[in-house]
């Protein structure tokens, strides 16, 4: 290690090495700053950035009623929670009866007795919003009735009542007893198609927050969230799972501004787990970019957990603008204990947000290079948004003790990687991010498996390419091109090594607007040519889809992809 590492975290911050005031702030090179990159929050859409909220099931199930709903609105605003940007107010499962009303009207229960628009008019009342609970099928989860056969019916009564939010759950019973369901994909898919045209077609804005259990690719473009997982249990294991499943897969790739990946609502405060954990949780899934829905009795919380919930830092890398999803970087250690560097880049020059995870029964160091989180080889300046202090200054190495089950959660300020000059191929470029659904991205060769490294020569319909970029779909890359570009070409797709298999459609994105819309390309089809005009593009987002549906053959490739900028 080198004299000026810093060591950070719980219990063992250390300030030796150099003065952050003193050199790292005002340092940086100038010359690689490029005006408007870094965007003003994108404001369009339901859900710009990642829900925060409330949701009465984790902690009361089926046990809830409209004295509650209210008083735990109310406690929202007390606490401190409402100033930091928790909004929506959640009624989960067991707000209506197993039978409808007469006339086929949702009937909610003798617990709200003056109907779901008493409880809305509160919640409007304290400048929060109102979300609500249904499911696809005839009967929700927990046998009230479903809106199978009244999608209409059910949405205009949202719409009358002043709803501002539908969770729409996947139960569809075959056994209750056994918890078994009809999941068969066509119909859950046509489902929630039916819910989510019905919700746009009503003069009210109502996020649609899709819960099928695990990640579809077709539910992405429906709501504004997807649940990825199965339910979350107030337990560590259960947090460790989920932060697994919403990761993997590559389905980061499809997160951004009104498309969230969900790993379900947090259990911080619930008791089961220590804060230490709950920090943990709180971080990762702000740096997952996941929606923030609170599960506790927040009536009651203790100021710990009161801290962690209104830790605005951490939120703010949650709701940060660029809406990118964090992703693991780096992992070791044994099978169960891992310890791990996850990285999410924020919407300002050269900051990342970074959480190291240490999943083993001991406190354990953390380390990571810089260049690591895509950052050039300069003094970083480092914070710790735990501690809420700035540490020292270091280069080439950020490092901090880890508790265990904990997470040391850090914001690191370098430089970011030069803009392209002249004309380059894309793969000798240093990205800024990228998720891919299995192992790394590759630089001129394919995906083989897992594993670094490990893929054949890039082969698209017969050609081989020397320099391109080997993916597994889904895939996303992005590159900062600050403006100074004005020419994108590729030749893209299933890469030879899918043979016959494989279905993936490429995407080429600059910011936040599509520039090619490729079509579904098939294995050992000929080589789409890309050729798309990037005048003015900030950040250039390489993406493939299509690549789930239990399609293991998605490998694709980006053969000889070309950037032509200016000297
Ligand atoms: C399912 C959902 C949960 C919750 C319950 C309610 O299990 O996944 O989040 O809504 O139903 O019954």
């Amino acid at each position: 290690m080198e004299a000026n590492d810093s060591h950070v975290g719980e219990g063992s911050t250390s300030t030796e090495g150099t003065d952050a005031a003193g050199s790292g702030s005002e340092g940086g090179d100038a010359e690689n700053r490029v005006e408007g990159e870094f965007p003003a929050p994108f404001a369009e859409g339901l859900a710009p950035t990642p829900p925060m909220g409330w949701n009465s099931w984790n902690n009361f199930g089926c046990n809830t009623s409209a004295e509650q709903i209210k008083s735990v609105a109310d406690a929202m605003v007390a606490s401190g929670m409402a100033d930091v940007g928790y909004q929506y107010i959640n009624i989960d499962d067991c707000w209506n009866e197993a039978v409808r009303e007469e006339n086929g009207g949702p009937n909610p229960t003798t617990a709200f007795p003056a109907g779901i628009e008493d409880v809305a008019n509160h919640v409007h009342g304290l400048g929060l919003k109102l979300g609500i609970y249904s499911d696809r099928g005839a009967e929700t989860c927990a046998r009230r009735h479903g809106s199978r056969g009244f999608v209409d019916v059910d949405v205009q009564a949202y719409a009358a009542w002043g709803v501002d939010y539908l969770k729409y759950d996947n139960c569809d019973y075959i056994n209750p007893d056994t918890f078994e369901h009809n999941l068969d994909e066509t119909l859950m898919r046509d489902e929630y198609t039916l819910m989510s045209e019905a919700l746009r077609s009503v003069d009210r804005g109502i996020v649609f927050s899709v819960c099928a259990w695990r990640f579809y690719e077709w539910a992405a473009p429906l709501g504004q969230l997807w649940r990825t997982t199965g339910d979350i249990t107030d337990t560590w294991a259960s947090i460790v799972a989920n932060i697994g499943t919403n990761s993997g897969l590559g389905q980061a790739a499809y997160a951004g501004p009104n498309q969230w990946n969900d790993p379900d609502m947090l259990e911080v405060g619930r008791t089961g787990m220590t804060d230490t954990e709950y920090r943990a949780h709180f971080s990762m899934w702000a740096i997952m970019a996941a929606p923030l829905i609170a599960g506790n009795d927040v009536r009651s919380m203790t100021d710990a957990t009161k801290a962690i919930l209104t830790n605005a830092e951490v939120i703010a890398v949650d709701q940060d603008a660029l809406g990118l999803q964090g992703v693991e970087i780096q992992q070791d250690g044994e099978s169960g204990s891992e310890r791990s560097v996850w990285v999410k880049p924020l919407n300002e020059h050269g900051a990342r947000a970074v959480a190291f995870l240490n999943l083993g029964p001991e406190a354990t160091e953390i380390a990571v290079d810089v260049t690591k989180l895509a950052l050039q080889d300069t003094e970083v300046i480092v914070r710790d948004l735990w501690a809420h202090e700035d540490l020292a200054s270091v280069r080439g190495t950020v490092a901090a003790q880890v508790p265990s089950h904990g997470v040391v959660m850090l914001k690191v300020v370098g430089e970011e990687p030069p803009i392209p000059r002249g004309e380059m191929d894309v793969s000798d470029l240093t990205w800024v991010y990228s998720a891919n659904r299995l192992g790394p991205v590759e630089l001129d060769s394919a995906v083989g498996g897992g594993g670094a490294s490990d893929g054949m020569p890039i082969t698209i319909g017969g050609t081989v390419f020397d320099k391109g970029l080997g993916v597994a779909a889904p895939s996303l890359i992005v590159y900062r091109l600050g403006a100074n570009c004005s020419r994108f070409t590729a030749e893209v797709g299933v890469d030879g090594q899918a043979a016959t298999g494989g279905s993936v459609e490429f995407e080429v994105w600059g910011d936040n607007t599509r520039l090619h819309d490729g079509a579904v390309l098939a294995g050992s089809t000929m080589a789409e040519r890309i050729d798309v005009d990037v005048t003015g593009v900030y950040r250039l987002k390489l993406k493939v889809t299509n690549g789930l549906n239990g399609n293991a053959r998605d490998f694709s490739s980006w053969g000889h992809p070309r950037l032509v900028c200016a000297d």
